[in-house]
């Protein structure tokens, strides 16, 4: 189906759903209005006809009422009676008194029809001792409503009162009602429906304007967001979530090509360096021991690369969920003890003394390889950026339920605003650049990984120029 006045931009999907739901709506409006109409109609009719039988039922007990009183006969005039009962005279109904041979007696002059039978069921009826209602047309004039009393002495029947009216008031009436519906009813449904259609294009609306985003997101450009008003209702939080899904993808997109940028030119360093040396001394003839020296600094340079491979890779099987730990019980004061002395050669060599300060026995369940690694990598970089003759000190406590790992230095400090990049994989800080040449910044991403992967976490507290304290924070195993 297609609509050539819907503008350009509504999609056959959206179009589809608009009319759909118009549809649904228009259909079970239509269902409501029927039922509606139907039922106004046959309440109205029914509850016309039955104030019409109660008023004839009302003029028939007076006129028999009336009969009585005067002792019947022949000689009755209708006069007698309705001086006694003025209601009998009432314009709209008119009377017929029979004699049980079913012949007229009396009739009241107001009567407008000709001579109208007793029906062959109404005297039956009076026969039986019963009243009977009948509806009777005659010819082209309007139809009648009736209602025969026997009037019985001594149980014996002794005449038949009958008092009757026109329909047509009621007839005028429901066929007024009629047609006011047929008209009415239509136009509400025009009206609604149109209305409906309208709502719905409204309410689609932003579903249009997310596709046509999602559309130029998919084309890659991920600095789209909707301008869909700030609102809580379904299209609100539906545009709100697509940002913010958005917003991740665009700041996890450029993290993946800071990565790849920042790895090539990590690798690079180390490959400039290689390829220089390795045309340098291949330029003229070389003693043994000059070769000798250039494979020794190639070898450095290959180590190093090596270990930042080896890094990215354990990183990346690391976010593929690859990694799997150990749970075994894990005593964190001879891990720290461990580390502290292997610590201690790295730190002659810088001339940085590496000290235990509070060893409380903890009990963590985890990885011992990898908390190894967690603990000498900052152990590692509290030597490297302590100037010589500073010092080093671990500490080992229980707090509640945790465990406190930490490695304190008097080295070069971290600036605030560098303190929340320092997990990120590649940062190093300009200070630690100018302070240590080498390095990759992808230890404290792993000693953050490895922190996180014990259901732990790692924190640092620094000042520039004073030095730093890093501070993990494990669960104790529940035997520890
Ligand atoms: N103890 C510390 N004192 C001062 N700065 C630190 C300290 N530890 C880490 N940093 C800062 O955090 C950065 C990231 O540390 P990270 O261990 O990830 O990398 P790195 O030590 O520079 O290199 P790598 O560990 O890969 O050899 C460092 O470059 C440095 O700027
Ligand atoms: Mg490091």
């Amino acid at each position: 189906m297609r609509f050539h006045w819907i503008p350009a931009i509504s999609s056959q999907v959206s179009m589809s759903l608009r009319l759909r739901l118009t549809l649904w709506y228009g259909t079970s409006l239509a269902l409501i209005l029927v039922i509606f109409g139907v039922a106004l109609y046959g309440f109205r009719a029914h509850s016309l006809r039955e104030h019409l039988d109660r008023s004839l039922t009302e003029a028939a007990t007076a006129a028999v009422r009336s009969l009585e009183h005067h002792r019947l006969g022949p000689l009755i005039h209708f006069e007698d009676l309705s001086a006694d009962f003025p209601e009998l005279a009432v314009l709209d109904k008119f009377f017929h008194i029979f004699s049980p041979t079913g012949s007229i007696t009396i009739h009241s002059p107001n009567i407008r029809t000709h001579e109208i039978p007793l029906s062959r069921k109404a005297l039956e009826a009076a026969f039986a001792g019963r009243i009977a209602f009948e509806s009777a047309r005659f010819g082209d004039e309007p139809p009648l409503r009736l209602l025969s009393v026997p009037i019985i002495q001594d149980g014996t029947l002794v005449n038949i009162v009958r008092v009757g009216t026109s329909l047509a008031p009621i007839e005028e009436s429901l066929e007024g009602l009629a047609v006011w519906l047929l008209l009415a009813l239509p136009v509400a449904f025009v009206a609604s429906v149109a209305g409906g259609w309208f709502l719905a294009g409204r309410a689609l609306r932003p579903v249009e304007s997310i596709t046509l985003a999602a559309q130029r997101i998919a084309a890659g450009d991920l600095t789209q967001r909707l301008a869909v008003a700030q609102s809580s209702d379904e299209i609100g939080r539906l545009a709100a979530t697509f940002n913010d899904m958005i917003a991740r993808l665009e700041a996890s997109f450029r993290q993946v090509r800071q990565f790849t940028t920042d790895a090539s030119h990590e690798l690079r360093t180390p490959l400039t360096v290689l390829k220089g040396e390795t045309e340098l001394a291949l330029r003229r003839p070389r003693s043994p021991e000059d070769y000798r020296g250039v494979l020794e600094s190639s070898l450095e340079e290959i180590d190093r690369m090596t270990r930042i491979v080896d890094e990215l890779l354990f990183l990346s099987r690391a976010d593929l969920g690859e990694v799997k730990l150990e749970s075994l019980p894990v005593r964190l004061e001879s891990l720290v003890e461990d580390v502290a002395r292997q610590a201690g050669f790295l730190g002659q060599e810088h001339d940085v003394k590496v000290s235990v300060r509070t060893l409380t026995p903890a009990t963590v369940a985890g990885d011992e390889l990898r908390l190894r690694e967690l603990l000498l990598n900052l152990v590692d970089n509290a030597v490297k950026y302590s100037g010589p003759g500073g010092s080093v000190e671990l500490g080992l406590v229980r707090d509640g339920s945790e465990a406190r790992l930490s490695v304190t230095d008097q080295g070069i400090g971290i600036a605030p605003e560098e303190q929340g990049r320092i997990f990120d994989r590649f940062y190093r800080s300009d200070n630690a650049r100018a302070h240590v040449k080498k390095g990759t910044g992808l230890g404290l991403p792993i000693c953050k990984w490895i922190a996180e992967a014990h259901q732990g976490s790692i924190r640092v507290q620094s000042v520039l120029g004073q030095g730093s304290t890093f501070t993990v924070v494990l669960p104790l195993a529940s035997t520890g």
